[in-house]
């Protein structure tokens, strides 16, 4: 499997998403800052990735902590939170991922608890957290898997595959489950501008796999669409609101009304983690804007004339009426979403993983 992240005793190893597909490297983060550029820079990126790093980031920062008395603990466990969720506004599952480990931190803290027992408890709690983005996304995956077509061609938009999550992925994990049912699918990358996710990302680990993968331009579904080449589109997510909008990678709200247009199913495939009861509608969601540097340049080389003005906002959000299913661990919702959603969240969550 690919390895993501991984927590070590030295640290949080992380696979560095900025060198692939030419490089294979790592970057060892040895203490809650350096977990926090790390994402920043999208060493690491995905929004289930995203969520677990912050997990193990909060968790280190609390390890390494040398204060002996809980009171100082508590107020550095604040500063590594607010440290950690200043990194990326989109992706709900960094702010989940935090309060996760920090909601551990605080009963305990509340109880007395002694603080090695607490070091050992939020490690505990975080490699946890890995193996459940593992679990959950194998769950998605099998209740996903049908609704892909027996034979045919899927696109994707971006990159959420095992290098978005902690291992098989949520849109890609769909997709290899289906394939590991038995349907003969091949696979369309939107190459994704400007960080190109899907040409350096998706193209790479489903190469990996002997999945079939063709990349294309972001300007060139419509087209492919128009032939018949295109059976579904299934797309990962960094936010889903209440009433089902869903922010996703820059571009993912073009492609949606492509498929409407042209009949098409177009799923989002997504932990519950990604589901923002909070937050009521996709205008609600923040959207990050990234350095205008990844427009201007490609691999170094400057792409546009000096001083011309640039737009980089990061996500964009899918309105809830173009999408045909959110497939998630606890099962497949349709629209009306408000509804559907808020039904689901009522269930117990599944026990993906033995207590
Ligand atoms: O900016 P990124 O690369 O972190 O954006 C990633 C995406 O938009 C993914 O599609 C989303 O996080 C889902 S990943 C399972």
């Amino acid at each position: 499997m690919i390895p993501t992240l991984e927590w070590l005793p030295t640290g949080v190893n992380f696979l560095d998403q900025t060198k692939l597909p030419l490089e294979e490297t790592y970057v060892l983060a040895t203490d809650y800052k350096q977990v926090a550029t790390v994402i920043r820079d999208m060493i690491v990126r995905g929004a289930p990735a995203i969520g677990v790093s912050a997990a193990m980031g909060v968790a280190i920062g609390i390890d390494r902590s040398t204060a002996t008395d809980l009171p100082t603990l508590t107020a550095e466990v604040a500063v590594i939170a607010k440290t950690l969720a200043e990194t990326r506004p989109t992706a709900v599952n960094l702010f989940w991922g935090i309060d996760e480990v920090r909601n551990l931190y605080n009963e305990l803290a509340a109880k007395n608890t002694p603080i090695p027992e607490i070091k050992a408890a939020v490690i505990a709690k975080a490699r946890r957290m890995y193996d459940e983005d593992i679990a959950s996304c194998k769950q998605l995956g099998a209740n996903g898997a049908s609704l892909l077509p027996q034979e045919g061609t899927v696109l994707t938009h971006c990159n959420a595959g095992a290098l978005a999550t902690c291992g098989y992925g949520t849109a890609l994990g769909v997709i290899r489950a289906a394939i590991e049912a038995g349907h003969k699918i091949d696979v369309l990358a939107d190459e994704t501008r400007p960080f190109l996710q899907g040409a350096r990302l998706t193209a790479w680990e489903l190469m990996k796999d002997d999945i079939t993968t063709t990349v294309l331009c972001d300007n060139m579904a419509a087209h492919l669409m128009s032939k018949g080449r295109i059976q579904a589109v299934i797309v990962g997510a960094d936010r889903i609101a209440a009433n089902g909008d869903t922010a996703n990678k820059i571009g993912t709200y073009g492609v949606s009304i492509l498929a409407k247009e042209f009949g098409i199913p177009f799923y989002v495939a997504a932990p519950w983690s990604t589901i923002d009861i909070a937050t009521a509608s996709g205008d609600l969601i923040p959207i990050e804007q990234r350095a205008a540097t990844e427009v201007t340049h490609s691999n170094g080389k400057q792409m546009t004339p000096t001083g011309v003005g640039i737009e980089n906002p990061a996500f964009d959000v899918t309105p809830a009426k173009y999408i045909t299913a959110i497939i998630t661990e606890r099962g497949v919702l349709r629209g009306p979403f408000t509804e559907s959603i808020q039904q689901m969240n009522k269930q117990t969550a599944p026990e993906l993983l033995p207590a």
